[in-house]
């Protein structure tokens, strides 16, 4: 074990940047437009037992496995599988993370890189012409999905921005920047959940949201919801794996996630509240595509007082919600190579950052032949449309279920018990019953959970 790995420099630290892996698109884009999709209420009871059974329990145990073995997770694996059933196979593991975090780095930072564009055209005022024209704005995104050019380049800045905090490293470069754009991200979220409390949608969005109608929720749905709890909480990858491995042993673990967990939930529930606010304000015939936050938001924003400012200051929001994830991404892939190839952070940083970077290309490129918008899901289970969509189905329906799945049966069959709980209670003091909680569902209910995703994968469920 090394002594010298850099440790995040307190406890909020770990805190702010693990909560800025999970919040990303996946809180502000996709969890809204599937809880729409799938009808609201009790959809969102489903999201939140989710969390709370499966991915609650796994993130606190990736933690546990980065912490306890100060390494990335190939080595982290190895090491501490060495002796126990199973030996060196576990790596695999471990390489599935790796794997995952270049896929999804890859394709993830092209639609970051939309952002870019948006925050452009609010600040030039070229939003606001078009927002007042909803066949000119949806005439727009399509012509800026083909344009190689501009996919490209959204893309590089995207990746260049992710490069540029993973090279400074941990403390300086991840820490740093998490520590003043997540404040910044709940001052803003915060600022537009306000806004959108005085318009006439806003009590019908509660409503959508938490008056549950399980006449409404299908078995896809439920599947939907539990696939997503991995997704939105960096799971099953080793990203969490890999930020635990900084974790000062003095801090907790059961707070640390507790505390991840629930911000990531309110995160995305507020996203709810200001979209279908608005939304609901105009009845506005909300399609099916998962494109709403690039081509329904913009022309809602413009009804309202202060549009092209609240439009500008909402993309500004997700870029930066989506940059501390793509850095949670680059930081697993480029720590494989610093911990088991011994390259510096530098190099690691370059490099990997540009291997994705080319991979990334592919994917903004192949947008332009997917044609009809309305077919595009970009991040979604039914999403198979162009190397985008192949890359992204891999990775929701199969790396993250899978390495959680494993992740789960690690940590609650390999590990001894007397384990975790020395790793769950140092830096917290006793847990009592709940730690009994905890290894159940870690051993018994989280994988029968993952197990279900999986199985449903393989015989082709339908999800609507
Ligand atoms: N949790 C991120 C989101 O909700 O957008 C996506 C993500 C980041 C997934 C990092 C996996 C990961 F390792």
């Amino acid at each position: 074990m090394t002594t010298s790995r850099a440790q995040w420099s307190s406890r909020l630290g770990f805190v702010l940047a693990a909560a800025g892996s999970a919040i990303g698109l996946g809180n502000l884009w996709k969890f809204p437009y599937i809880t729409l999709e799938n009808h609201g209420g009790a959809f969102v009871l489903v999201y939140l037992a989710a969390i709370a059974v499966v991915g609650a329990p796994i993130m606190a145990a990736e933690i546990i496995l980065g912490r306890k073995s100060q390494l990335s997770p190939v080595g982290a694996f190895g090491l501490l599988a060495r002796g126990r059933p199973g030996g060196a196979r576990w790596r695999a593991v471990g390489y599935l993370g790796v794997l995952a975090g270049f896929v999804i780095l890859s394709y993830y930072s092209v639609v970051a890189g939309w952002t870019i564009r948006y925050i452009v055209m609010a600040a030039s005022g070229r939003l606001g012409e078009l927002a007042h024209h909803p066949e000119a704005l949806q005439g727009f995104f399509g012509a800026f999905l083909a344009s190689p050019g501009e996919q490209v380049l959204c893309h590089s800045l995207f990746m260049a921005a992710t490069v540029g905090v993973v090279y400074f490293g941990v403390g300086r470069g991840i820490e740093r920047t998490a520590r003043v754009l997540m404040p910044l991200l709940f001052a803003i979220l915060f600022a537009l959940v306000v806004y959108s409390i005085p318009t006439p949608g806003f009590g019908r969005a509660v409503v959508f949201l938490f008056r549950p109608s399980f006449a409404e929720l299908t078995a896809g749905g439920v599947l939907e919801a539990l696939g997503h709890s991995f997704f939105t909480l960096s799971l099953g990858m080793g990203a969490m794996l890999t930020y635990g491995s900084y974790m000062r042993r003095q801090d907790s673990i059961p707070h640390a996630t507790l505390t991840i967990c629930v911000l990531d939930t309110l995160i995305a529930i507020m996203a709810c509240l200001i979209m279908y606010s608005i939304i609901f304000s105009f009845d506005l015939e909300v399609s099916k595509s998962s494109t709403i936050l690039f081509t329904t938001i913009p022309v809602v924003f413009f009804k309202l007082p202060g549009g092209a400012i609240v439009s500008g200051l909402f993309y500004l929001l997700v870029a930066f919600a989506a940059l501390t994830s793509t850095i949670s991404l680059l930081e697993v892939v480029s720590s494989y190579t610093i911990d088991e190839l011994g390259w510096g952070r530098r190099r690691a940083s370059l490099t990997m950052g540009f291997a994705i970077w080319v991979f990334g290309v592919f994917s903004a490129l192949s947008l332009g032949s997917v044609g009809s918008l309305s077919r595009i899901n970009l991040i979604g289970r039914e999403s198979t449309t162009g190397v985008f969509g192949t890359l992204d189905y891999l990775a929701s329906n199969w790396f993250l279920p899978v390495g959680g799945l494993l992740i789960a049966l690690f940590a609650g069959w390999v590990l001894t018990g007397r384990e975790c709980r020395d790793e769950l209670e140092g830096g917290h003091g006793g847990l009592g019953w709940s730690y009994g909680v905890w290894r159940f569902l870690i051993r018994f209910a989280s994988p029968a959970a993952v197990g279900a995703i999986i199985v449903s994968v393989i015989l082709g469920a339908e999800y609507q």
